[in-house]
């Protein structure tokens, strides 16, 4: 029946048919057995099993036929019951999966807050780090500002007198005494050169850098600057080229716009290997006035170039041919640049292939800052 889907109906089970040798039916001398399928969409849900031990043919076709709407009807139950078990499962663990959401949902937030706090406490603390910082940097600026102004008034006397000295004004001296001398001043100047240097770095540094613009001859400015390197240039056996295409006069600092060029220049010499070219170039372009100082020497890598015009950064790859220098030379001159309202900047195809450095000032420059 489970197969066929069919009801099996037996009207005297314990003596004829094929369940009379049934143990069961023999034992209970079973007379009228009736087994119905519980059908739901064809499939087999359970069965209807009936027996009656007294009265043979109980299972009239009326009694079968109530039977029939009757298992239908139960089927449909016995379904509905199921998918409710299904669906009360279903329920069951879709509550347990809210809870555990619920659950992360509040450690989530219990985790947010914690760290909230924490990124405030140590907001706090990194201000008052940065506070102290900054009133460490102002002391440290300070510090420069006072110490090197103090140490130049006793080294221009020690120049003042050697050169006096050296004029014989308090009497004649041999070649000897001349040879240490001129030492003496030689070194008193370098000195000199690298007090101006920290105190102008210092004044940049609090903002109290201030230029006196005045209409200047560009031509002649860098020339100028040209010829103070020569010799040093020479030395090296490197060759300078002067190409400048600026007409008019111009506003500018002229002591201060030496100072970066000569650096400019001196960064070149140093770094380029004997027999190499410098090209320096000025011209105008729009409202500005351009100056270009480029170099075939040991050239800069990419990720150093941000980093050139920051104060005391020497680069690695130049240590080898460091003669002195503080690497204050580029922070200083991108401080007098930008006092002039523009622009210094850097590039190179990489190391080993040479240098450009330029800058840029607006020719209204002067009138602009310092009227
Ligand atoms: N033309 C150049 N070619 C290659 N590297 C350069 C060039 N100019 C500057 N640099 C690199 O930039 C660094 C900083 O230059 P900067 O002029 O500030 O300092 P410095 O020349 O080392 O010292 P200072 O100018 O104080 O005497 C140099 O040490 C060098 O590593
Ligand atoms: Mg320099």
């Amino acid at each position: 029946m489970a197969r066929t889907h069919d009801i099996v109906i037996l009207d005297d089970a314990a003596n004829q048919g094929a369940f009379a040798n049934d143990p069961y039916i023999k034992k209970n001398n079973t007379k009228s057995v009736l087994c119905a399928p519980l059908l739901y969409q064809d499939r087999l849900r359970g069965i209807i099993y009936m027996e009656n031990n007294l009265t043979i043919g109980a299972f009239t076709r009326d009694r079968v036929q109530i039977l029939e709407i009757l298992a239908a009807q139960a089927a449909i139950s016995l379904e509905n019951a199921t998918f409710y078990e299904t669906l009360n499962n279903l329920n069951l663990s879709l509550n347990k999966e809210i809870d555990v959401r619920k659950r992360a949902e509040e450690a989530l937030r219990s985790l947010n807050e914690t760290l909230e706090q924490r990124v405030l406490e140590r907001t706090v603390q990194l201000e008052k780090a940065n506070e102290s910082l900054k009133q460490a940097d102002r002391l440290k600026d300070e510090f420069l500002s006072i110490i090197t102004h103090e140490l130049r008034s006793p080294l221009n006397a020690i120049l003042g007198f050697a050169s006096v000295l050296d004029d014989e004004v308090l009497g004649p001296l041999n070649d000897q005494q001349h040879a240490s001398l001129s030492k003496l001043i030689k070194g008193a100047d370098r000195l000199l050169l690298l007090i101006n240097d920290l105190l102008d770095f210092a004044k940049i540094r609090a903002g109290r850098f201030t230029i006196s613009p005045e209409e200047t001859s560009y031509d002649s400015l860098v020339a100028e600057a040209v010829e103070s390197m020569a010799p040093l240039a020479k030395a090296k056996k490197l060759s300078i080229d002067t190409e400048v295409r600026v007409p008019q006069k111009v506003i500018i600092d002229p002591r201060y716009i030496t100072q970066v060029l000569v650096n400019l220049l001196s960064n070149s010499i140093k770094f380029t290997p004997p027999e190499g070219k410098i090209h320096i170039r000025a011209f105008v372009r729009g409202e500005d006035l351009v100056t270009e100082v480029q170099d075939t020497g040991i050239g800069i890598k990419s990720e150093d170039l941000s980093r050139l015009f920051s104060p005391f950064q020497q680069l690695e790859a130049g240590l080898a041919y460091k003669v002195g220098g503080t690497g204050l030379g580029l922070s200083i001159s991108k401080g007098i640049v930008e006092a002039h309202g523009g622009t210094i900047t850097a590039d190179s195809p990489g190391p080993g292939k040479g240098s450009t450095f330029w800058f840029r000032i607006p020719l209204t420059s002067g009138r602009l800052r310092n009227p």
